[in-house]
């Protein structure tokens, strides 16, 4: 590292410490120095590595110095450089996990298209509080000036260039006909969702992080793919149970869903006919959908094809308790399928046209078998 950032560096120091203090929050923990021993040596050194704000080694390793294991935080306590009562959370099993979430072993800071610990922490600030309160939107971890959202939509909301693999951004704005409330409450309410949560935000955390409830939170890594806190089969064939959908029992109630939700054939086809919710909904949103019926939308490798009598592939529902599908699933033709007030009433007939009073095929016929396995979701895991 050249001289000049090195001065900077110095000159900073004060204000990354004053700024610390003055924050009337507690002091970041790696700028307390009953914890963090050495102060700002323990991750800066006089020489860093080429391209990096004087870290002397890539930055995972740095941070991963104090927060993989215990070997290494006995090492870190020998050396002086952390206080022997320190705790500091503890990745490196969770991050040897099945899915885990990318990180770059040799990036440091400065290296723009890697994601590395300070893409989604600042080293010196200390996490915001009120972090986990059911019902609200966090704050970034990286800077409490944003949502956590926000953040995480930094990388998964389609901007060129930007390391991406889905829009999330897209899927879960709420501009949408429906959402999961990341950014804003829904437009519409869940008879199924818990009563703490309705008409409330929730958080990407909430559904990505770590399986293991008591090892350290957040989306480092899980043995649920795709980096999900709960299990979630997405495949159909398999029986229904509390587990194969726990990430949705978690907050949308069973038994509400199965026999009093809004839409009435729910039952039928999760328990008797062994669908996947995944098969009918998006976890993110729907752009033109209501509740989140993900059918039509192109970013999504479809489970079911368009209907055979239509060409259509396609969700069409005014209001909760009444729609029309129009879709083929293993053979069977909805060219719609109504349900609700769309079977009787005549102006949602005139607005379905070419219906075939409810091709919903009678009550426990199991006409779903087992769908082809998607190859794009190999990992899924259900706990018997
Ligand atoms: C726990 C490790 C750690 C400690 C302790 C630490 N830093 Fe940092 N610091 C980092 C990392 C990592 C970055 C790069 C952050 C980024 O790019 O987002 C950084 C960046 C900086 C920068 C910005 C450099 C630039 O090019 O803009 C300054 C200045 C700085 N640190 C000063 C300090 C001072 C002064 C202290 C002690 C009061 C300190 N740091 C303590 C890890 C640490
Ligand atoms: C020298 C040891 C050390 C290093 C290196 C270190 N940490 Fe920490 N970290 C700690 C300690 C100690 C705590 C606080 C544990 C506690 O609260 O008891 C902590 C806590 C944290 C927390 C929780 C903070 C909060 O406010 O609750 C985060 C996030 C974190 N570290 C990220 C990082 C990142 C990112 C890096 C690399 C830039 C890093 N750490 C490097 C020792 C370290
Ligand atoms: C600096 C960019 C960046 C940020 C910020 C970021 N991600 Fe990612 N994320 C990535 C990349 C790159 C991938 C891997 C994409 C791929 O495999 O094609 C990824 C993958 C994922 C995956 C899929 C993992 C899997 O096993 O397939 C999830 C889930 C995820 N991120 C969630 C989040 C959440 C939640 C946040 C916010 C807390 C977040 N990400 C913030 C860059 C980022
Ligand atoms: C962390 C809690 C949480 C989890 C986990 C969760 N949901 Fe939700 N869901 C909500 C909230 C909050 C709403 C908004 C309802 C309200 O405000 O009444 C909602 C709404 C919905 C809606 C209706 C959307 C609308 O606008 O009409 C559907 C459909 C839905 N969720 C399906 C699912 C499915 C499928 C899963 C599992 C993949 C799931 N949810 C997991 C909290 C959750
Ligand atoms: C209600 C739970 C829930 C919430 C909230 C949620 N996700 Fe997801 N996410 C899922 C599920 C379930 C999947 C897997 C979907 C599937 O395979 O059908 C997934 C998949 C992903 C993927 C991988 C996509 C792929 O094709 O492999 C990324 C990236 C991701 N989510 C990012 C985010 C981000 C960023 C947020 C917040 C803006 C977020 N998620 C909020 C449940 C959720
Ligand atoms: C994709 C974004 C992302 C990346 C990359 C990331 N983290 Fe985190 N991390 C988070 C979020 C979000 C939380 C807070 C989770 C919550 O509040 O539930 C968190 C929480 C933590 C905590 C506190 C855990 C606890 O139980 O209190 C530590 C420590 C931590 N991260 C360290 C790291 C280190 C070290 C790295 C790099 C090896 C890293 N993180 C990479 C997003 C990320
Ligand atoms: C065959 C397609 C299909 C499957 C499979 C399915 N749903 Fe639905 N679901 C719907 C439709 C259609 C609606 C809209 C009902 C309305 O308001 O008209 C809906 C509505 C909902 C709602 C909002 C209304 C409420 O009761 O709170 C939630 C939440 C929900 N579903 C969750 C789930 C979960 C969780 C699963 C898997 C265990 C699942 N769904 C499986 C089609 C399906």
């Amino acid at each position: 590292m050249s001289r000049s950032p090195l001065i900077r560096l110095i000159a900073l120091g004060g204000i990354v410490a004053a700024a610390s203090l003055t924050a009337g929050t507690k002091l970041n923990p790696h700028l307390d120095e009953t914890m963090v021993r050495r102060g700002c040596p323990a991750c800066h050194t006089g020489h860093g590595v080429s391209q990096s704000p004087m870290l002397s080694k890539a930055q995972k390793e740095t941070c991963l110095a104090c927060h993989n294991d215990s070997f290494g935080v006995d090492q870190q306590v020998a050396a002086s450089a952390l206080a022997a009562d320190a705790r500091p959370p503890l990745l490196g099993s969770t991050l040897s996990k099945i899915s885990v979430h990318p990180l770059s072993a040799e990036a440091n800071s400065s290296d723009q298209n890697a994601v590395v610990c300070t893409s989604c922490h600042s080293p010196h600030r200390s996490m915001p509080a009120g972090r986990g309160v059911a019902g609200a939107k966090n704050r970034s971890p990286k800077d409490p000036a944003s949502f956590e959202y926000q953040l995480c939509e930094s990388c998964h909301g389609g901007v060129p260039g930007s390391p991406n693999r889905t829009d999330v951004a897209r899927l879960v704005d709420s501009t949408n006909r429906s959402y999961h409330p990341l950014e804003a409450p829904a437009t519409e309410r869940s008879p199924s969702v818990a009563s703490s949560l309705s008409g409330r935000e929730i958080n990407c955390v909430d559904c990505h992080g770590n399986d293991d409830a008591g090892g350290p939170r957040g989306p480092h890594g899980s043995n649920v793919a795709p980096l999900l806190r709960n299990n979630y089969r997405v495949t159909d064939g398999a029986a229904e149970s509390q587990s194969a959908f726990a990430l949705c029992y978690k907050c949308h109630d069973r038994t509400t869903l199965l026999d009093k939700s809004a839409f009435p054939e729910h039952r039928e086809h999760i328990v008797d006919e062994k669908t996947s919710c995944a098969t009918c909904h998006d976890a993110h949103g729907s752009v033109n959908n209501r509740s989140l019926i993900g059918f039509g939308d192109p970013s999504r490798p479809s489970p079911v094809l368009p209907s055979s009598s239509t060409g259509r592939l396609a969700f069409v529902s005014s209001g909760p308790g009444s729609g029309a599908c129009y879709l083929n699933c293993h053979g069977v033709e909805h060219g719609p399928a109504n349900y609700g007030a769309a079977k009787i009433q005549q102006t949602i007939r005139s607005a379905v046209p070419l219906a075939p009073a409810d091709l919903l095929p009678p009550r426990g016929r199991p006409v779903h078998g087992p769908g082809p396995i998607d190859p794009r979701r190999p990992r899924q895991i259900d706990f018997p």
